[in-house]
């Protein structure tokens, strides 16, 4: 009878006694958000400077957890254990984010005791993140979890949720928001972005990880794209000092910090910077595919070059990778070259200029003496930087290919097609051609580049070169909206079922075709829904190739954290059947710093047989 007394007296008073464990809960949200707290026990772990954090007392249950933020300018000292009210508050400052259960408004604060020391959480022993997904919403949205078309079916934070942390990435880190953690022998990821902050993971089982030292996406053990929720993002320290630089596979001193929900991600705020213990030294190595005097062997370059312009200072890098690093493949498939005065928004659309000044630097440099062909954009019709007028365009050696002769060259807006030459073969009506360049799905979007080759004996070859529209907009991963918000895949889906198409108008005309369609395709080939019409015609070169590129090293980008693909090239069942090898060749990500950096896209090299 008095024990259900004082139950009706806990739920029902308004300005309760309670703790950090109870505050916090066993879901994303807190119970107890917008009510008055009393006497609230706590010890500072860490101080910023928009408040402090609390360790409230150790509980069992691990999904909750016994940090919390107070949002406060008192003066508190580390150390120091605390009374004090306030009110709970679940604050976002973004509606993509989730939000961070925080103390704001503290009053009566009272210091009970000073210099007390809180052990952190060692992560990778005490608690250890799990690997695959972040979220159970994105698993049950598709076949391609969080990378499922539709995204943004689902809010975090319409649930409420029991944690899983053992389970799910939010979860995890959420269950430990608030508290001091210690990341064992942290390895960086990536490099540092404008803010000085790297993503990293500790001592502790992850997926994907590649020969650098960073965690490539993968398919997870349930085949489901990995989502790293093993990764973490380390902000700036909290006492001022700087991070270091670093790069993927930096090895660091150990990091003690709080976890942080902010700008849409889980923080740790180190209470200090780190140190470097270990760089990467050894540079990317080049290519083993070089060109051969067998006319039957064509390799193959593919390389979004960043906005090259005439004048562009990372111009004699990009040389230098062509013939140093690629070793000047026969035909090369360059995406993002802007136009004779590059971003000057004049009205000029010929790339005449740009491309020349490449094919000169790679001469200059003792490669190949490169031809080349592009077809011009209407002004500032196809996206990118405004007034660059980025375009896809071939460079080639004349000694191994060249264009199927007999066909004019194409415009913006004149579709080429496949046609018969009228001597038993299959050539391109221009060629090259822009392909469906006036279908809705190119609209601000580079269109597509096809072009017909022969070889010395005659033999032919076919390619497309793309890039389509970027994933800029998308939401973060680790935010509220589940599936993240994947932006512009509708757009990349029908550009894709255009090139499909294409490609299927070939083979059926010729089934023997070789075709390659390669470049930027600014998405992962696990978003399945994407790729499927392309797919179900041609392969992907990683997976066929020999020997197959081993997934964790199928990465052209680093974004975030994940070391990833969006370069992509697929070759027709002829292709296919003859053999091909192919490489990424990992000369801008694998740089000491984010500066070196010649381009954000690494190259790729591919071998493949006409005959
Ligand atoms: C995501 O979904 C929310 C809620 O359904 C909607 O308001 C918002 O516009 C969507 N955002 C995008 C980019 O689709
Ligand atoms: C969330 O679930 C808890 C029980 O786990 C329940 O007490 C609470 O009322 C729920 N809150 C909401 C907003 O549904
Ligand atoms: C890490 O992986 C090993 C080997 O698969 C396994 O035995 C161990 O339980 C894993 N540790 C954690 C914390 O999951
Ligand atoms: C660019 O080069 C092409 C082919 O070499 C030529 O037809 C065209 O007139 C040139 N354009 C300009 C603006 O010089
Ligand atoms: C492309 O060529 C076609 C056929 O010659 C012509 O009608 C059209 O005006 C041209 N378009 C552009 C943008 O030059």
């Amino acid at each position: 009878m008095l024990l259900s007394l004082a139950l009706v007296v806990i739920l029902t008073s308004p300005a309760l006694s309670t703790t950090i464990a109870e505050i916090q809960g066993h879901a994303f949200q807190s119970l107890y958000a917008g009510e008055k707290v009393t006497h609230l026990t706590g010890t500072v772990v860490a101080i910023s400077k928009s408040g402090f954090y609390l360790a409230g007392h150790p509980v069992k249950d691990e999904r909750v957890s016994t940090g919390l933020f107070v949002r406060s300018s008192a003066s508190v000292s580390l150390g120091d254990s605390l009374s004090l009210s306030g009110t709970v508050s679940e604050y976002r400052s973004s509606r993509n984010d989730l939000s961070s259960t925080e103390l704001i408004s503290p009053s009566s604060i009272l210091v009970t005791s000073s210099a007390n020391t809180i052990a952190p959480i060692l992560l990778g022993q005490d608690r250890s993140p799990p690997q695959g997904q972040l979220s159970a919403l994105d698993v049950v949205a598709g076949p391609d979890a969080w990378l499922s078309v539709p995204n943004n079916v689902s809010q975090v934070d319409a649930g409420n949720e029991s944690l899983k942390p053992q389970t799910y990435g939010l979860d995890f880190w959420e269950s430990i928001e608030g508290m001091l953690v210690t990341v064992p022998s942290p390895v960086a990821i990536g490099f540092n972005d404008n803010y000085g902050e790297f993503w990293v993971h500790g001592a502790w089982n992850v997926t994907g990880k590649n020969s650098r030292g960073g965690l490539t996406m993968v398919l997870d053990l349930d085949g489901l794209p990995d989502a790293n929720p093993e990764m973490v993002i380390i902000g700036r320290p909290l006492d001022d000092t700087t991070n270091p630089t670093v790069a993927m596979g930096t090895t660091l001193t150990d990091i003690t910090g709080v976890v942080h929900f902010q700008y849409g991600y889980f923080y740790i705020l180190p209470l200090t910077a780190p140190s470097v213990i270990s760089s990467p030294t050894s540079a990317a190595p080049p290519t083993t595919i070089s060109s051969s005097f067998d006319s039957c062997i064509i390799t193959i370059g593919d390389y979004n070059v960043e906005n090259m312009a005439p004048t562009s200072s990372h111009m004699s890098a990009v040389a230098s990778h062509i013939v140093s690093h690629l070793l000047s493949p026969d035909l090369l498939f360059l995406q993002e070259i802007q136009d004779d005065s590059g971003s000057t928004n004049n009205g000029i659309v010929s790339a005449n200029t740009t491309l020349s000044n490449i094919v000169n630097a790679i001469m200059d440099m003792g490669g190949v003496a490169y031809a080349w062909v592009d077809v011009d954009p209407l002004n500032n019709m196809d996206g990118g930087e405004k007034g660059g007028n980025i375009r896809q365009a071939y460079l080639y050696n004349p000694d191994k290919l060249d264009l199927v002769p007999g066909s004019p060259t194409g415009n913006a807006t004149e579709a080429t097609a496949v046609v018969s030459d009228g001597s038993g073969g299959y050539t391109l009506s221009y060629n090259p051609g822009r392909i469906d360049p006036t279908n809705a799905a190119w609209k601000d979007s580079r269109k597509p580049l096809a072009a017909a080759w022969q070889t010395r004996n005659g033999d032919r070859l076919f390619s497309v070169n793309l890039q389509l529209t970027a994933k800029l907009d998308s939401s973060t991963t680790e935010g509220n909206t589940r599936p993240p918000i994947n932006a512009w895949v509708a757009e990349r889906m029908e550009q894709v079922a255009v090139v499909a198409t294409f490609s299927q108008s070939l083979l059926a005309s010729s089934p023997d075709a070789s075709l390659i369609v390669g470049g930027d395709c600014n998405e992962y080939i696990y978003t399945t829904s994407v790729f499927a019409p392309l797919t179900a015609l041609l392969s992907e070169v990683d997976s066929i190739a020999t020997p197959p590129v081993p997934p964790e090293e199928r990465y052209t980008y680093v974004y975030n954290g994940v070391t990833e693909q969006l370069d992509h090239m697929f070759v027709s069942a002829a292709v296919a059947g003859r053999g091909v090898s192919v490489q990424h060749i990992h000369v801008n990500n694998w740089a000491m710093n984010i500066a070196e950096r010649a381009s954000d896209h690494d190259p790729s090299v591919l071998e493949v047989k006409v005959c």
